[in-house]
């Protein structure tokens, strides 16, 4: 029976929706405008993307966008001075340094700058330290997105068999702290991993999050289970011809792969459409969470772990 498929677009959307109500009654209510600012160093064309979405879609949910560009051979110290500043700004609840950074800078000093309060990348090693003993913080955008989206799924996730593929600070190691606090039997799994597919075939749960065109095959995912694709990697498509410059057209795909998955597993989340979306809604509802803390107000419900 082919998979459900869990269509992040749409429930993107409909975290987007909770968000503004939120922002919409904290202003009413509080006279509060929540504010996220984003900084970016240097000019990485996907990241450029990325700042660009991320600064629109905090506009379109009511709240306040500051953008900070740096150039590409910005120091250290004028970098610091800035994240000093955002720290101090009362306007300011949310604060993204957009990664990766150029070399020179060093990315654990800069984002261990940011006030862990407004760190709504969740990659402050206080947050880290909390998600890990389960205690409130900040979580990490992406795999806040996973869970979001298995729990609407499944309901509860309790004694399910959970295997991630990939342990990167930013998705794998927290996305198994966060099916660990919803009492899954986690398993991480990575590229020294012996037998991967015996692995995670054992799985209820597969999160893939590794970077590896269509790695994850069909014939590793067990029969009915709900599989989490994070990858978004750009591949040369030939079928669909050239463009006007000569080069081949590309399509994107994630780190499973996606037909023969679908045709296994119970449900999945297709590449584009599927995680990608939910994180740039869980930054947002980051961000409204930062402000309903840094105001001692209630925080809105289902928009956290
Ligand atoms: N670069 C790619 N993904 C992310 C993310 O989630 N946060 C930040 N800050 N940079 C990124």
């Amino acid at each position: 029976m082919a998979a459900t498929i869990i269509d992040g677009k749409a429930f993107a959307a409909e975290v987007r929706g909770k968000v503004a109500e939120h922002v919409a009654r904290l202003k009413d209510d509080h006279g509060i405008t929540p504010g996220l600012a984003v900084v970016l160093v240097g000019a990485d064309p996907a990241s450029q993307v990325y700042v660009r979405s991320k600064g629109k879609q905090t506009v379109e949910v009511g709240m306040a966008s500051f953008e900070h560009r740096l150039a590409e051979d910005t120091a250290e110290d004028e970098l610091l001075g800035l994240i000093d500043h955002l720290n101090a700004d009362p306007e300011v609840h949310g604060i993204l340094v957009q990664l990766p950074l150029p070399g020179h800078l060093n990315e654990d000093l800069v984002i261990n700058a940011i006030d862990p309060a407004k760190d709504v990348d969740g990659f402050h090693i206080s947050n880290v330290g909390l998600l890990g003993t389960g205690q409130k913080s900040m979580v990490p955008c992406t795999p806040l997105g996973c869970l979001m989206m298995l729990r609407h799924h499944h309901g509860s996730l309790s004694g399910m068999d959970a295997v991630v593929v990939g342990r990167s600070n930013i998705v794998g190691k927290p996305m198994a702290q966060l099916l660990l606090g919803d009492s899954c039997t986690v398993t991480i799994a990575h590229s020294r991993t012996r037998d991967l597919p015996g692995v995670v075939r054992r799985a209820d749960i597969v999160v893939a999050a590794v970077g590896r065109p269509e790695m994850v095959p069909g014939d590793w995912i067990k029969p009915g289970a709900t599989v989490i694709d994070v990858g978004i990697n750009r591949i040369d498509a030939p079928e669909k011809g050239t463009n006007e410059d000569g080069s081949v057209k590309t399509r994107l795909v994630g780190d499973c792969h996606y037909a023969s998955c679908a045709e296994v597993a119970g449900a999945i989340t297709p590449v584009p459409g599927g995680v990608g979306p939910m994180t740039i809604a869980c930054l947002l509802a980051n961000t409204v969470t930062a402000c309903c803390r840094a105001n001692g107000l209630p925080e809105p419900e289902g928009l956290t772990a």
